[in-house]
């Protein structure tokens, strides 16, 4: 199957290097004959890593966006209509930062200015980004726009600190302006709920490596990882998906439901 998404225009967040969630996608949905525009936020382009996925997505275009600032979101959603030609039909918000987590401040003693960006880049900035495109009606009929989350909104893991706060809001987004968005121009929103995944911003949490081994014991079909999460974000930007808005879509391989399995006992073993 190779033209799920031919004749799709679509905007692609978050792509910082090939270990991002982004830029699996961003591969994925090139193969399946999507055009889309490429954006991370300036300081994260300076590295440079996103040329080569640009070129390995027959020159897409690269524009840059600082997800809390009104401007650069303006910006980004007039540039994207003017080079794609016309309205969008998918969206990928692949976007998180806590620099409470970054300085290894505990849950229980937060910098409330860092918890404050935390809230603004990693979840209403999805509000910013929905809105905008509300506003300036830059997104086609049944178009599908997704947000990747994590079951820290729901459950505890106590390393996950402020971020589970980001992420419940997040979800709250989707639910809230997918009604919206959905009652007023058809449009659907749905947050993607993935496995823990060796990433920049994934590998930035303390503990990481423990819960990652943790989930890939507990959940029956092991972790998803980044090219298969991709592959669940074209089925959802697809038109086979139509009727689905305001959900948060598991993507862990069976984690979520799954209350015990014996393997989570030998988690760790390997190393003694
Ligand atoms: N890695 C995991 O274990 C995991 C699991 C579930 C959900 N997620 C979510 O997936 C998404 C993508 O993360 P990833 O794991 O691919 O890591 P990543 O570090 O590759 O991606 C995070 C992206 O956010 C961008 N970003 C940060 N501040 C920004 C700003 N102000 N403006 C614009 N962009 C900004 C970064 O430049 C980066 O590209 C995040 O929402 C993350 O929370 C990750």
């Amino acid at each position: 199957m190779n033209n799920l998404l031919k004749g799709k225009k679509g905007i692609i967040f978050g792509a910082l290097n090939d270990k991002s969630i982004a830029w699996q996608v961003a591969l994925k949905c090139h193969e399946q004959g999507a055009e889309f525009v490429l954006t991370n936020a300036p300081i994260a382009m300076r590295m440079g890593e996103i040329n080569n996925l640009s070129a390995a997505c027959g020159n897409a275009q690269i524009i840059p966006c600082d997800v809390s600032k009104n401007e650069d979101m303006e910006n980004l959603i007039d540039k994207s209509m003017e080079i794609l030609g016309g309205k969008i039909d998918f969206i990928l918000h692949s976007v998180g930062m806590s620099m409470n987590i970054r300085k290894g401040n505990v849950y229980t003693n937060l910098d409330y200015k860092f918890m404050h960006d935390t809230l603004d880049i990693s979840a209403m900035s999805f509000h910013r980004l929905l809105a905008t495109c509300y506003k300036k009606d830059a997104i086609n009929d049944w178009g599908s726009v997704v947000a990747l989350t994590y079951i820290a909104a729901q459950r505890i893991f106590p390393d996950y600190s402020e971020m589970a706060d980001a992420k419940s809001l997040l979800e709250s987004i989707s639910r809230s302006f997918g009604y919206q968005y959905g009652k007023h121009k058809k449009v659907r929103i749905n947050t993607i709920s993935q496995s823990p995944t060796k990433t920049t911003a994934g590998s930035g949490v303390k503990g990481f490596g423990d819960f990652f081994d943790y989930a890939e014991a507990l959940s029956p079909l092991g972790n998803a990882n980044a090219e298969q999460c991709a592959e669940y974000c074209v089925a959802m930007f697809s038109d086979f998906t139509r009727m689905v808005t305001m959900q948060n879509l598991f993507h862990d391989g069976g984690f979520s439901f799954t209350g015990f399995s014996p393997d989570v006992f030998n988690v760790g073993k390997d190393a003694e």
